[in-house]
């Protein structure tokens, strides 16, 4: 059985914190839902750690699409989270809620994720209406990184920080079940947290939210160049993964791989009859 919403929400109110990871293919969801996670989100970060964009601007509906398919295939009890790219949900409420359903009819996602507070209420409000989960995202949103300014804390400001609590209050009105708060200070993070009654999901917003996402990337220590304040690498596996290729190369070069434990045997019988077969066509050519 998969995880529910009213589990996720039911978790906050036994002040259970609810863990939140990213995956975007089957073996690693597969493996991720197989270690206990309750929530998978296929983050449109795809773009950037998987893709390799500069940024989650250019992905597209149809790789989203794609991934999803791919987590939901692997993962058999955590709820999945579709993510929405850029000018997926921007222009029209109809053209919005088209790209939500795709998520869930043809992605096999549980419920879908979109940036921004007040300005996407009346998105959230008819995707619920329509059965389609909502988790709303605020703070740091991504997708809005030129109006932004770049990747920057939010809500340093009393106003930024007014916004933010409001915007937060905004999507539990508009039906969200959870709300993602990426870089927002610690304690304001806490006070949104006791002003909603949905569970927050910090990344980069302190020890104080209902839960926590990270990028998979990042915890497992894929990437040695950038490794972000808020992440922490539980091992190095871009090291590892070098070791493992570098030791492969080198037994291929000096034959020790394969052994004859890697490789399949055949019967002797037959063997002698295909050399004696052979030998017997050689001698009629010379
Ligand atoms: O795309 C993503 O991975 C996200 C998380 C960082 C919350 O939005």
């Amino acid at each position: 059985m998969r995880v529910t919403i009213a589990e996720i929400r039911e978790m906050k109110q036994r002040k259970e914190k609810i863990p939140m990871l990213t995956a975007y293919d089957y073996v690693t969801a597969k493996t991720v839902d197989e270690a206990g996670m309750p929530l998978i989100l296929v983050g449109d970060s795809l773009g950037m750690v998987m893709l390799g964009y500069e940024s989650t601007i250019p992905v597209t509906m149809e790789e989203m699409l794609h991934h999803t398919k791919a987590v939901v295939r692997g993962a058999r009890r955590a709820l999945i989270i579709g993510d929405m790219p850029f000018m997926t949900y921007h222009i029209s409420v109809s053209d919005a809620l088209r790209n939500a359903g795709r998520f869930i009819q043809e992605g096999g996602a549980q419920a879908v994720k979109l940036e921004g507070g007040e300005v996407v209420a009346e998105k959230v409000r008819r995707f619920v209406e329509c059965g389609i989960p909502v988790m709303g995202h605020i703070g740091l949103t991504p997708q809005s990184i030129h109006q932004l300014g770049g990747f920057k804390v939010q809500g340093k400001t009393e106003e930024a920080a007014e916004r933010l609590l409001k915007d937060a209050c905004v999507l539990e009105e508009a039906g969200a079940f959870a709300i993602v708060l990426e870089c927002v200070p610690a304690p304001l993070s806490k006070l949104i947290t006791q002003r909603v009654g949905i569970p927050t999901i910090g990344i980069g917003a302190g020890p104080d939210c209902d839960g926590q996402v990270q990028v998979i990337s990042d915890i497992l220590g894929l990437y040695r160049d950038f490794v972000p304040k808020h992440a922490k690498q539980y091992v190095k596996l871009a090291a590892e993964i070098e070791t493992a290729v570098a030791n492969y190369m080198a037994e291929v070069k000096s034959v020790t791989f394969p052994t004859m434990k890697e490789s399949y045997a055949m019967d002797e019988s037959l063997l002698e009859s295909l050399s004696a077969t052979l030998s017997s066509a050689f001698k009629g050519q010379d």
